[in-house]
């Protein structure tokens, strides 16, 4: 059996979510990492028995290196991707695949060109809950759904966002409380609900002393006709967990961050509960690695046999179209349309 060789860019926080989930995975080893800031590099590499690359070209060259995982900041997404696939190599990105249209397209036609994969996290996709509705929704249990909820009240404190000066601003975070905590949810009910025609937004700086929003309230049509309310927001001290209620022609589902509460399908509530693993609304590292590594997994998987990963870059762009239409309808102050893409 092949082992997959595994190299990181960016070895910071989500750096360590990755190394773990790259361990626990039979064929596949982490081989090096690369990091604008060599010393991170040598250390992040000494403790993990990999190599530190002193240079990007490095790490591209090196025929050990089947899959690059970009772990920098969200506005080096796009170039890195870009870099990657010329060199001929598998990508794993972290969210947002990126934060610009232009860049969308870019990766896009990129990605195809060179024939590589590429697998955008989207972790919250593979917790067992969510496989749960997932089933229930395409089996048609809760009917059409006609409604969905969403709260995220998150906090990040001030030192969140001063200690690190990429977080907060437009250039390298692309966005605030939507697209850096937010995408995950966005990304959620745009896969469970489906595609989302229209939208109205309001983005807000109220608290932090940031540039781009800490708190974002959005009314959602989806083409299927339901609608939706999306509000989140890094400001309700101290942090509680995400809420999502999803309401259909036969019943309702409401989720607590990966928890199920209330299974009230069919007119049955046969709720089997499963412990949370997440504590995300207070701390943004306080993740298991296990659904990074079935998102690794799905990746070899999808290279093994020559398919399309399941967040490949057409699936990774949804949540940052919407998240974009978002800012667009609030800085406009006008009803947003989504195209087709
Ligand atoms: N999936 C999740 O739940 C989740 C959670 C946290 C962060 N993230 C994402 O992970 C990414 C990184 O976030 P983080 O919290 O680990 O950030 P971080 O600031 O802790 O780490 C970023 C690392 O990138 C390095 N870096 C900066 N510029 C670089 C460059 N030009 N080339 C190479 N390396 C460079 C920094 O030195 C640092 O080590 C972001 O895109 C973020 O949205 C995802």
């Amino acid at each position: 059996m092949k082992t997959f060789g595994f190299a990181l860019i960016g070895c910071g926080g989500i750096a360590n979510i990755h190394k773990e989930a790259i361990k626990n995975i039979t064929n596949a080893k982490l081989v090096g990492v690369f990091d604008a800031n060599q010393s991170k590099a040598i250390s992040f590499a000494k403790e993990n028995e990999a190599r530190a690359y002193s240079s990007l070209e490095e790490l591209l060259h090196d025929p050990m290196v089947d899959i690059v995982n970009i772990c920098t900041p969200s506005g080096l997404h796009a170039q890195y991707i870009i870099e990657a696939a010329k060199a001929k190599k598998n990508v794993v990105v972290e969210k947002p695949m990126v934060i610009k249209e232009e860049e969308i397209q870019e990766v896009q036609r990129v990605i195809k060109e060179n024939g590589v994969k590429i697998e955008v996290v989207s972790q919250l996709r593979f917790t067992e809950s969510i496989r749960r509705i997932k089933e229930a929704i395409d089996n048609n249990e809760l009917g059409n759904i006609k409604n969905v909820n969403y709260i995220m009240n998150y906090y990040r404190d001030e030192e969140y966002y001063s200690s690190s000066g990429w977080r907060g601003t437009w250039k390298m975070d692309g966005g605030g409380a939507l697209m850096n905590q937010g995408i995950h949810g966005i990304d959620l009910i745009q896969y469970l609900v489906g595609d989302v025609a229209s939208l109205d937004a309001k983005c807000e700086t109220v608290m932090h002393h940031i540039e781009v929003e800490d708190s974002a309230l959005i009314n959602l049509t989806f083409k299927n006709g339901a609608t939706g309310y999306y509000n989140c927001n890094t400001i309700s001290k101290p942090g509680y967990p995400r809420r999502i209620e999803f309401i259909g022609e036969k019943g309702r589902i409401v989720l607590e961050e990966d928890t199920i509460i209330e299974w009230n399908v069919n007119s049955k509530n046969d709720l089997t509960s499963n412990e949370s693993k997440l504590e995300t609304g207070k701390n943004f590292l306080a993740l298991p690695y296990e659904y990074h590594k079935l998102q690794f997994e799905d990746l070899i998987d999808s290279i093994i046999n020559n398919r399309k990963p399941i967040v490949d870059e057409y699936e990774g762009a949804k949540a940052v179209r919407i998240i974009l239409a978002a800012y667009q309808s609030s800085r406009e102050k006008k009803r947003v349309i989504l195209n087709e893409n």
